[in-house]
């Protein structure tokens, strides 16, 4: 569905994106390794729009940690283009990637990568320091990102005084802190047991009522059917763009 704009009454302001979140056409990515090469992405086409909620599924070297690392600004693609906020991202300098990963992108990786030695508010507020911002700002913007994830009474504590959902809804407050475009989770209940895994699933769902952009990777089917839409790859090929119809809502509140 797309809203039309009346151009008479649309703001005329040209740093307002028009488009899409994400605009991909043609992306490929090569491996070489000695004689070898491997088509890890081998043509995706692929439009998301703001506040979506997709899962990426698919068989095990399909592509999809390749995807998500072009996706989040962490690799450039061979070929193709990748428009992130109507900015052509897939020829930017290693630098400029930089940037835009701490300005549009919020990580969550299936082992958290937390910094074992210092307590939850400051590993969620790291991203604001890598930003440049100031500490008291940066001490509210940390606080304020755990309480949304429930964990208001915890920012004092390291990460292995916490179970294994806290610590990942740690890592999720971490990749909300400096309110990303994009929210980018590859296998973020992995790890974790079944009731946890729930748990991180009220919450994406929570933060996508909030509006924001999630894509999650997933093995499992039953996690794929709590986003809105799945991508499912298979030799690094976009083989179905489905939407889901019935999508599972965890109704408890954190
Ligand atoms: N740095 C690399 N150098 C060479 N080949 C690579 C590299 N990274 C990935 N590949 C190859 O690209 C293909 C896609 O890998 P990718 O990691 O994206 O798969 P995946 O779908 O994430 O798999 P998994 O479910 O096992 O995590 C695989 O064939 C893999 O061997
Ligand atoms: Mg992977």
């Amino acid at each position: 569905m797309t809203a039309s704009v009346d151009p008479t009454t649309a703001p005329a302001s040209a740093s307002t994106a028009t488009g899409p979140l994400i605009q991909i056409a043609g992306l490929k990515k090569r491996y070489v390794m000695g004689s070898e090469e491997v088509w890890a992405l081998d043509g995706i086409d692929l439009t998301i729009e703001e506040g979506e909620y997709v899962a990426i599924m698919g068989p095990s070297g399909s592509g999809k940690s390749t995807f998500m690392n072009m996706l989040g600004c962490l690799d450039t693609p061979t070929s193709g283009t990748y428009l992130l906020n109507d900015s052509d991202v897939s020829t930017y300098s290693d630098d400029e990637l930089a940037e835009i990963r701490n300005r549009e992108i919020g990580f969550i990786f299936q082992t958290f990568n937390l910094l074992p030695r210092v307590d939850c508010l400051r590993n969620v507020e790291l991203p604001l320091i890598y930003a440049g911002m100031k500490q008291s700002e940066r001490r509210e913007r940390a606080a304020e990102a755990l309480r949304k994830v429930g964990l208001g009474d915890r920012m004092d504590h390291k990460p292995n005084e916490l179970s294994g959902g806290q610590r990942q809804r740690v890592a999720t407050a971490r990749a909300l802190v400096n309110t990303p475009s994009i929210i980018l989770a590859d296998e973020p209940t992995g790890n974790l047991d079944t009731e946890t895994g729930n748990e991180i699933m009220r919450l994406f769902e929570q933060l996508h009522r909030q509006g924001n952009t999630l894509l999650v990777v997933t093995h499992e089917e039953d996690i794929a059917q709590h986003a809105r839409r799945i991508l499912r790859l298979r030799d690094g090929k976009l083989e179905h763009d489905t939407l889901v119809e019935h999508p599972t809502l965890e109704h408890e509140t954190l």
